[in-house]
């Protein structure tokens, strides 16, 4: 389903408003694969092409920052059997993308408790992290063991070490100092956020980031989810008025 009635091109966005961070909760993946009678990895691997088609087109539209929620903390309790398959299908996601991603000169970059993955993903990352470490169009930030409450944990316990070792005074604790220590740190807050398949949480994404982000819930599936609706989006996400708790003169 279409959040607008008619596909936008990408020339009909306004290069002025474009959000230069935009996040997306990539969900639905095990419900398209059950509608159709396939085993949830089938909807897995369906979803990694949408990523491609995803990347690709925030590329072409100029978008600086997108971040993709690809596995949370919590997604480890899911059976050993489709995490492995998860983690298989991020190494061959980076094998056949580091190409591209050289190619159109976007960085590679994640954000989460990567040392819990196993030394085969982490050396994909490192290798395509490393290849890419000098690109500048875009950067793809992949949420892998992200959390955002372990995320404000390993903050404070940052902070606290730095208070202890006389680094930092409690006093000069302020919002840009906490933002700064999240793995988030340099990248600015999201402009949107898209979550698919319908869910209304956030399922601990960028709680802290998400302060004044624009939210779009499309009920799509993410293997459904397709470039002419992420362009319906961001042309309604140019339509909306963002206040920050101001009023408008
Ligand atoms: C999103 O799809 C992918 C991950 C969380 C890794 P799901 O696997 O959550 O699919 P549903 O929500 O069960 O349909
Ligand atoms: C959120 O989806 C996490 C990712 C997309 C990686 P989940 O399917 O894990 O979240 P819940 O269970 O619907 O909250
Ligand atoms: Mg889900």
């Amino acid at each position: 389903m279409n959040s607008s009635p008619v596909s936008p091109l990408v020339q009909d966005l306004d290069p002025e408003k474009m959000p230069a961070h935009v996040a997306i909760i990539m969900d639905g993946n095990g419900r398209w694969a059950r509608q159709r009678l396939l085993n949830r990895v089938q909807g897995h691997e369906k979803g990694a092409e949408t990523v491609r088609t995803i990347v690709r087109a925030s590329r072409e539209i100029g978008i600086s920052h997108l971040t993709l929620y690809a596995f949370s903390t919590e997604n480890w309790q899911r059976p050993k059997i489709e995490v492995q398959a998860l983690m298989k299908l991020l190494e061959h996601f980076l094998e056949s993308e580091q190409d591209e991603l050289v190619e159109n000169d976007i960085r590679l970059n994640t954000i989460g408790e990567t040392e819990r993955l196993t030394t085969g993903t982490r050396e994909a990352l490192a290798r395509v992290i490393h290849l890419t470490e000098n690109n500048k169009s875009m950067t793809l930030h992949l949420a892998l063991s992200y959390g955002s409450r372990s995320e404000i944990v390993r903050m404070v316990q940052l902070l606290a070490q730095k208070v202890r070792s006389g680094e930092v005074d409690p006093r000069d604790i302020t919002e840009d100092l906490v933002t700064q220590h999240l793995y988030t740190g340099k990248i600015p807050d999201p402009d949107l956020l898209i979550r698919t398949s319908g869910e209304m949480r956030i399922s601990n994404f960028l709680l802290w980031q998400i302060a004044y982000t624009e939210i779009f819930v499309t009920p799509t599936l993410w293997p459904d989810f397709s470039r002419e609706e992420f362009l319906g989006i961001l042309k309604e996400y140019q339509q909306r008025d963002r206040r920050f708790g101001k009023i408008d003169v």
